[in-house]
């Protein structure tokens, strides 16, 4: 199958174009880098002739509130116009657990928005709700840092690693459309101050993690179960010390090579 991947060259799409290769599809990355721009249409119509499905995980350069809606509204109004001019016949995108639950956190809402114009569109699809990738959890960090200390609430938190999320993202696009939603998660859960706590601690981060209830994730503040699946979530392989250790040996021999 012809498979467009809008966000191709991004953290999860490189990886799902490489699987999706891998399998014998032929899957296309698309973005601004590649002369495809789903916020102007630049090169839409060109990239989806001839397409069957189109995975969108194409992500906003800017999480400020207006930013970030703009971006996914316009851009999947974008897609599904030309998508549904060039024939496509299933459409995936990705998205985060927990989007309709935390209504104050934008980024969500950009989310939220997204998903309405699909489920409203006439193109069949998949939604899938993905839990925070490992790669994600410096930015988390970063976010959360006030001084020399990180502030998070200690609620539950089942991160996983992109690679299991592309594996998921590529069985998913070749399968039928769900016309709904499906929940993806981490193998295991932790508490959220905790796991960052040993995010930071084995990057010799000196930075103190500091539990506190009130602290907000990217706008809002979250109660216990906001960021976990429920069950009957597809769970990754792939856990979080194991991730800590092959992304430690990778850095050291992409070093060690330069
Ligand atoms: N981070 C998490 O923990 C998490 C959890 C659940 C779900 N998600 C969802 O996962 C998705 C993918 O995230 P990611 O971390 O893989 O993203 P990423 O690495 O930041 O990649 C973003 C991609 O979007 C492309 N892009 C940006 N502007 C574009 C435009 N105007 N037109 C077309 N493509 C454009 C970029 O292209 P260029 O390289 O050319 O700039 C890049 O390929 C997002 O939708 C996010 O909401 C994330």
């Amino acid at each position: 199958m012809k498979i467009v991947v809008i966000g191709g060259t991004g953290l999860i799409g490189s990886k799902v174009v490489a699987k999706l290769s891998a399998l014998g599809h032929e899957a296309v990355a698309a973005s601004p880098n590649s002369g495809v721009n789903t916020l102007t249409g630049e090169g839409l119509s060109d990239v989806l002739e001839n397409a069957q499905v189109v995975v969108d995980v194409s992500n906003s350069p800017s999480f400020a509130d207006a930013a970030v809606m703009n971006f996914f509204q316009t851009s999947t109004r974008n897609l599904l116009s030309y998508e549904s001019a060039a024939g496509v016949r299933h459409h995936v995108a990705l998205s985060v657990v927990g989007t309709d639950r935390l209504p104050e956190s934008g980024y969500l809402r950009a989310k939220v928005a997204q998903e309405k114009l699909i489920k409203e569109g006439s193109i069949p699809y998949s939604i899938i709700h993905a839990t925070q990738f490992f790669e994600f959890v410096n930015r988390i960090a970063d976010e959360a840092t006030s001084g020399n200390s990180v502030h998070l609430p200690s609620v539950l938190f089942q991160p996983m690693a992109a690679e299991d999320v592309a594996d998921e993202v590529c069985r998913v696009a070749i399968g039928s459309p769900l016309n709904g939603t499906v929940e993806i998660g981490g193998p295991e859960q932790f508490r959220f101050d905790e796991l960052i706590r040993k995010a930071l601690s084995a990057r010799n981060d000196p930075r103190e993690v500091i539990a506190d209830p009130h602290a907000r994730y990217f706008g809002t503040e979250l109660s216990e179960r906001s960021l976990v699946p429920d069950d009957g979530a597809r769970l990754g392989k792939i856990r979080f010390d194991e991730w800590l250790t092959s992304s430690a040996t990778s850095a050291k021999q992409q070093s060690a090579t330069r």
